[in-house]
């Protein structure tokens, strides 16, 4: 992003992560019962996968910076008649919610951070994602032509979520994530893992 502001990035059109439906991974994962409880999705932008697992009749809340993608995502709920929550809120400070969820993903955001900023944003998931709940994390990976802004290695995702931080990592997995500017996707990582 380069310092430019979340929500300008909403205002000329489409992002080019703002793909119009679910990521595909969380439409699998979904639809294998991945997701329990309460939800949260970190960095909901226009809300396609906080809606998708909402319209499965979870409880979700979407939190993110830019209230442009948040005034969408409401939109949508609304014309779709799907009930799900859509705040302001900060990663970097989740516990300021109050709230503790079994569920929490995050499509498209870990990525986004540098290496210093990572432990506080792990330290905020762990500050509200219940022991024994689960985070789903879909991010660019570093493997396969093509790869996306900001490709990050499998062993970063190890690192940052490992057992002095109150995770364990119980899956990665090579995935895809859609974009507006990729034919079939760009190579990613899909990580499950456990609060402990
Ligand atoms: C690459 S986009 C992905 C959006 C959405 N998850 C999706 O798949 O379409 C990253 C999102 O995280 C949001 N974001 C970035 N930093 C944030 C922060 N500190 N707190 C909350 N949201 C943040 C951005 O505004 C943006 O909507």
């Amino acid at each position: 992003m380069a310092g430019r502001p979340w929500d300008a990035s909403y205002h000329d059109g489409p992002a080019p992560w703002d793909i119009g439906r679910p990521q595909p991974a969380i439409v699998r994962v979904a639809s294998a019962g991945g997701f329990a409880g309460a939800v949260l999705d970190a960095g909901c932008g226009t809300g396609e996968n906080a809606l998708h697992v909402a319209a499965l009749g979870l409880s979700v809340l979407g939190v993110d910076v830019a209230e442009t993608a948040l005034a969408l995502a409401r939109e949508k709920a609304g014309a779709r008649g799907i009930e799900a929550e859509f705040a302001a809120a900060d990663v970097f400070q989740l516990e300021r919610l109050g709230r503790r969820f079994e569920t929490v993903m995050d499509c498209g955001l870990f990525h986004t951070f540098d290496g210093d900023e990572r432990p506080g944003y792990v330290a905020s998931l762990a500050s509200v994602t219940e022991h024994g709940g689960t985070l789903y994390v879909l991010c660019f990976s570093d493997e396969g032509p093509d790869t996306g802004p900001h490709p990050v290695r499998q062993e970063v995702l190890r690192a940052a979520f490992d057992p002095s931080h109150g995770w364990n990592v119980a899956a990665i997995e090579p995935d895809r994530i859609q974009t507006r500017f990729h034919v079939d996707g760009a190579p990613a990582w899909f990580a499950t893992i456990k609060r402990i």
